[in-house]
């Protein structure tokens, strides 16, 4: 083969796909957010108030839960939803090693103990068959991740949780838009919590949103996220005038502010709409990938799911490329295409190894995927072209790196 200006990779000194840099998880923000930002900010009240509780009410009514209580992060939100749930010092949580060290730590944060059990190969989620293996007198919670928006075996987890009395958190950062057999994500188990951080599917560039049906949580989780004060607190410098309050525990500042909720209003009305233009990427990344021997494609959705398209993730084939996975990301970004790693496993981080003594092979499915994954660019702000660069791309780095 020929190497020309244009088929050479750019970090050789070639000409690369595109000029611009094309940002990973780039938003898509409409004239309607910027709008209601600007109402906001004109109406004198920017904190935490009655647009926050609108989107509170749309988004649970989204999900099909009960209720929606807005925080301002995930990891703020599962943080609650642990002591809520009364997991302490000497329980354990069972988890996924790959995720984001966020679901992990906040188990630290309530003192007890994050106790990893690993994924299927094919779904990259908690395995359910090596759950049970893991339980002990000391297991409180499962804490499942929808991994890249895919929905975990929800049936095979509720039904463990329910024989052996454990509380189930869901961490769906990635799954807003997810159903399991016909259940949207959200309305299945005890809590679940979401993220709107930049790159999400739905942002307010912080923020995450507590969804129960248990009215009695709920009150306490609105109590909770603001400061341990009686739940209508926010109304002291309201036109109802200043009410006395007083705190009935010691709780946080957790809250969403009604500038982020002004985002995420509109954010959720294009919910649906943004996830249509997603599978369009999706697709258009399926069939550009399917012919090169290096790249292996995320595997098709099951019948039971209703996948939520957050991440597209490739796994790079090592023994068919002459280039490690830093090496492609580099030539990725010489390109001008940006990319994600999703996740290094957690026990493998530096204060996982030092306080538990986890060591590489402990979770292999969990370290093979981390070792080969890169995520590549699937916002609903890409256009066509956006797409066909990263394709373009992605296929001249790795022609050029075969082995
Ligand atoms: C799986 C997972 N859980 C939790 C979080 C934490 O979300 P947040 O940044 O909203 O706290 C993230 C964030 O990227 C995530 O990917």
């Amino acid at each position: 083969m020929t190497v020309t200006r244009e088929s050479l990779p750019a970090v050789e000194g070639g000409q690369p796909v595109r000029s611009q840099f094309l940002v990973f998880g780039a938003p898509l923000i409409g004239e309607e957010e910027i709008q209601e930002v600007v109402d906001t900010l004109r109406s004198g009240w920017i904190g935490f108030g009655p647009k926050s509780l609108r989107f509170e009410e749309e988004f649970a009514q989204y999900v099909r839960a009960k209720h929606g209580i807005s925080v301002g992060s995930c990891t703020a939100g599962l943080h609650l939803a642990l002591i809520a749930s009364g997991v302490g010092p000497g329980d354990e949580v069972i988890t996924t090693p790959l995720t984001f060290a966020a679901t992990a730590n906040v188990v630290e944060h309530v003192g007890a103990r994050p106790v990893f059990v690993d994924v299927d190969r094919e779904t990259q989620n908690i395995d359910p068959a090596r759950i049970e293996a893991a339980i002990t007198p000391r297991t409180r919670a499962i804490m499942p991740v929808h991994m890249a928006g895919r929905p975990c075996d929800m049936d095979a987890i509720s039904d463990i949780a329910d024989r052996h009395g454990l509380t189930v958190i869901e961490d769906a950062a990635h799954a807003v838009e997810a159903a399991w057999r016909g259940k949207k994500i959200g309305s299945i188990s005890q809590f679940t919590v979401f993220s709107f951080y930049a790159t999400k599917n739905l942002t307010t560039a912080e923020g995450g949103m507590i969804t129960t049906n248990d009215d009695a949580a709920a009150e306490r989780l609105r109590i909770l996220r603001l400061h341990g004060i009686s739940k209508d607190a926010w109304k002291r410098y309201s036109a109802s005038g200043f009410t006395p309050y007083e705190a009935v525990e010691p709780g946080y500042k957790y809250n969403l502010t009604d500038l982020q909720s002004s985002l995420g209003l509109h954010q959720l009305r294009r919910i649906e709409a943004n996830l249509t233009i997603r599978r369009r990427h999706w697709k258009a990344y399926d069939v550009g990938f399917a012919d090169l021997p290096a790249v292996e494609t995320p595997a098709p959705p099951r019948p039971e799911e209703r996948h939520a398209g957050h991440l597209y993730t490739i796994l790079l084939r090592p023994e068919r490329l002459t280039i490690d996975r830093s090496q492609f990301i580099e030539a990725l970004r010489a390109e001008n295409i940006g990319s994600g790693i999703h996740f290094t496993p957690v026990h493998l981080h530096a204060y996982y190894r030092k306080r538990y003594g986890y060591r590489p092979g402990d979770f292999p499915n969990a370290e093979e995927i981390g070792s080969r994954t890169v995520s590549l660019p699937l916002s609903a702000k890409l256009t066509d072209q956006d797409v066909q660069d990263v394709i373009a791309a992605v296929r001249k780095v790795v022609t050029h790196y075969a082995r």
